[in-house]
């Protein structure tokens, strides 16, 4: 074992660890060295009258980000940065760093420009660790209900969700186009399966330059065969409980170095979500902030922030205009104006964190919406085939995990959710 994390449970006495110069500082007596690893960093002292003339030149010549393998002594000290100090008896350089490009007050395009780099940076390392607790607590959730992980391909002939946001691939002699969602391939799915789930990247080809989109961003899908708009409103909000949950178990520590308060995320864990209509959002609208938005317009990032500044949990707004929603969703058959969908809107001006829906099972209402979003319902024959043979009420939804992470971690931008983001502007590292 050569792990800081080992070295300081043990605390005292021999230890040996292996890392990376995290910072250096050297005088002609002392040199201090802070090594980091993926757990933590530790004070490390090289005293020029304790080791080897071999040993200080070595150390002499250390840039951060060298990688060392060090041998000493380990005590307490509460002036080292993080409570420990090892005296140093033995120390190799593996490798002699170059100068290292990330100085005091980088800016977030140029650590952008340097992921492969800047990834080393406790921010970055933080949220990837609180990354990993979410998709492990996806896995966990679903896994423990029952639900069956189901693949879905990535390239795709029909689009799901609307022709502007799709990436065409040149494909042989043919066109085709990076999958948006699973979601048609999943409703096929549920025939065998009943109760299936997907973590998988989507690609979505936006334009727009916001804090809140990726091109290519991680999709944890669900779908289930007889679940109605309530179960699936449960469902999504057990979800989301269950990562928070998790993340507040294991990851308090890099929540407190991104500077994240944890209380904040404890009432999404605790409290239920509120649940509104479109219509009852619209008076909210109206009422709290003297917005006045039109029946049968989609909410906008400005109106889903204020909403969200209503409450400390996200909220859950259901039963859309079926204009503004997608050709699948069923129809209110008490309101045919609405579809039965759902969006769950994060907390503290995060966003639309889940889009959700039970499917329509008429294929005349599947047809007509197609046609009416510009689709040639032929080239949908064999979804429409679902429909023909044990149709079932079922529903789904798509979380984007970036957006929850970004969320969780407090981040300004989606970019820092994932380790080399994709925008219409960033295609490097
Ligand atoms: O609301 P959307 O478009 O829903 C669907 O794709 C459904 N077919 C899902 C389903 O029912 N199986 O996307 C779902 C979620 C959004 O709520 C958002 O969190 C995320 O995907 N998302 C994005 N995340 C990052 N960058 C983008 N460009 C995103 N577009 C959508
Ligand atoms: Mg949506």
């Amino acid at each position: 074992m050569a792990g800081i994390k080992d070295a300081m449970n043990k605390g005292n006495g021999r230890v040996e660890i292996k890392g990376w110069v995290y910072r250096e500082r050297k005088s002609n007596k002392f040199i201090f060295l802070v090594i980091r690893d993926s757990d933590d960093i530790i004070q490390c002292v090289v005293k020029r009258d304790s080791v080897s003339d071999k040993i200080w030149n070595a150390t002499e010549k250390i840039l951060v980000e060298s990688s060392v393998v060090l041998k000493g002594e380990i005590k307490e000290d509460s002036r080292a940065p993080t409570g420990f100090e090892i005296s140093v008896s033995d120390l190799e350089v593996v490798h002699y760093a170059e100068d290292f490009p990330i100085n005091k007050d980088p800016s977030p395009e140029y650590l952008l420009d340097i992921r492969h780099l800047s990834l080393r940076t406790r921010k970055i390392t933080a949220v990837m660790k609180i990354r990993s607790t979410v998709f492990g607590a996806i896995h966990e959730y679903y896994r423990k209900l029952g639900y069956y992980e189901y693949q879905s391909p990535s390239l795709i002939s029909n689009p799901a969700e609307g022709g502007s946001s799709l990436f065409e691939v040149k494909y042989f002699d043919k066109k085709m186009f990076l999958t948006q969602t699973w979601q048609l391939y999943a409703e096929a799915g549920i025939f065998a399966l009943e109760k299936i789930y997907t973590l998988a990247p989507s690609f979505r080809a936006e334009k727009s330059k916001t804090a809140r989109h990726l091109t290519e961003y991680w999709h944890a899908e669900v779908e289930a065969a007889w679940m109605d708009l309530n179960g699936l409103q449960d469902l999504a909000e057990g979800l989301i409980k269950h990562i928070v949950f998790k993340v507040l178990e294991v990851n308090k520590k890099e929540l407190e170095i991104l500077g994240r308060d944890y209380r904040d995320l404890e009432p999404t864990a605790n409290k239920g979500f509120p649940r509104i209509t479109y219509d009852q959002a619209l008076k909210l609208l109206k009422e709290k902030f003297d917005f006045e938005i039109e029946w049968g317009k989609d909410l906008r990032t400005i109106e889903e922030d204020k909403l969200s500044s209503l409450y400390d949990t996200p909220v859950i707004i259901t039963r859309y205009p079926k204009e503004v929603k997608a050709f699948y969703m069923k129809q209110d058959p008490e309101n045919s104006k609405v579809v039965l969908c759902f969006d769950l809107i994060g907390p503290e001006g995060y966003g639309e964190l889940i889009g959700a829906s039970q499917r329509e099972e008429s294929i005349d209402e599947l047809k007509a919406k197609l046609k009416k979003e510009g689709e040639d319902p032929k080239k949908y024959e064999w979804y429409l085939d679902t429909r023909k043979y044990g149709s079932v009420p079922h529903s789904g939804f798509g979380m984007g995990v970036e957006r929850v992470v970004s969320w969780i971690c407090k981040l300004d931008s989606i970019k820092d959710a994932i380790a080399f983001p994709r925008t219409i502007y960033r295609v490097l590292p």
